[in-house]
């Protein structure tokens, strides 16, 4: 078995390729530049860099790209791969797909899978933990506070381990060709204890301070396109009070647990510190 991991830098795709490689799989980095030591250059939107980092491999890992998943499986299948795992999207499952961007380019990438004559895994995953990386962790290192709205509303965040930990298990072992895993966090939390767990891990209290809606827009509109600030209003202002949906699928799949939040900010402690 030879298996290339695409986007080998990214924070899902640099645990599949450690974890495919301490399964003793031989495993092809790949990334866009490829300047790094160790990295092929690949670009899934740019099939002519394909076949050359897919020659002899198997098994391929893929970000979803739907510009350039067609040329991607006349590649894969040029060079011989039988099984693909894609990290999707949970979005696609969600009610209103058909109407959400980022669900139709992930379903976009998945139907040309399901098409493809090749084996295919979908890992469909709900909020990243890492996505606080990018709400809180500059405020909490310059400001030592996070300002957000709706801090009562609750998600399951997903360590980008344990979504690794799925791909390598459906790269490694059979009986995963044709599944969609629809995976999300394994504890509902709000996001004023996400805050908390956060404090705890660097070793001091982050204040909350609440925006109204109208003032969060202005603040997500600086990191995020208009799509993303809208999809992220919606999904906390419905989150108010409400459960979030967890998943036990790492549990059963890889046969360990799932990483608490507490555990990814442990893991985390540098992007938060000065
Ligand atoms: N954030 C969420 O809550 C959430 C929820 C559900 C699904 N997702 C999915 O997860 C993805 C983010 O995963 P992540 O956190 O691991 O991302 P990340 O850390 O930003 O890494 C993205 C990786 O994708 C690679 N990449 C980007 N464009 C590429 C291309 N054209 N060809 C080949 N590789 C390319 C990058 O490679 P280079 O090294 O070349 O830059 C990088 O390694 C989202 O795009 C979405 O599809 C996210």
């Amino acid at each position: 078995m030879v298996a290339v991991v695409f986007g080998a830098r990214g924070s899902v795709g640099r645990h599949v390729a450690a974890g495919l490689a301490e399964a003793g799989v031989p495993v092809r980095r790949t990334s866009r530049s490829g300047s790094a030591e160790g990295f092929v250059a690949a670009d899934l939107e740019r099939p002519e860099t394909l076949p050359a980092a897919l020659e002899g491999a198997d098994r391929a890992f893929i970000y979803a790209k739907p510009d350039g998943i067609d040329g991607f499986v006349a590649a894969a299948r040029g060079a011989g791969v039988r099984h693909v795992v894609l990290l999707s999207s949970g979005a696609v499952v969600n009610p209103g797909a058909e109407r959400n961007p980022i669900a139709v380019s992930h379903r976009t990438v998945e139907t040309a899978l399901e098409e493809s004559g090749l084996e295919w895994t979908f890992i469909r995953p709900g909020m990243f933990a890492t996505n606080t990386l990018w709400w809180w962790a500059r405020s909490i290192r310059d400001e030592g506070r996070v300002r957000m709205p709706y801090p009562e509303a609750q998600t399951a965040p997903i360590h980008e381990k344990d979504m690794a930990a799925l791909a390598v298990t459906a790269i490694t072992r059979p009986g995963h060709a044709g599944q969609a895993y629809t995976i999300y966090g394994p504890e509902s939390l709000t996001q004023r204890e996400l805050v908390k767990h956060l404090g705890n891990a660097i070793g001091r209290d982050i204040p909350v301070e609440e925006l109204t809606p109208d003032q969060a827009r202005v603040e997500l509109a600086r990191t995020m396109p208009p799509i993303g600030v809208e999809t992220m209003m919606r999904v906390w202002s419905s989150s108010v009070g409400v459960p979030a949906r967890t998943s036990a699928i790492v549990p059963e799949l890889t046969g360990r647990p799932a990483h608490t939040f507490a555990q990814w900010a442990r893991d985390h402690v540098s992007d938060f510190s000065r």
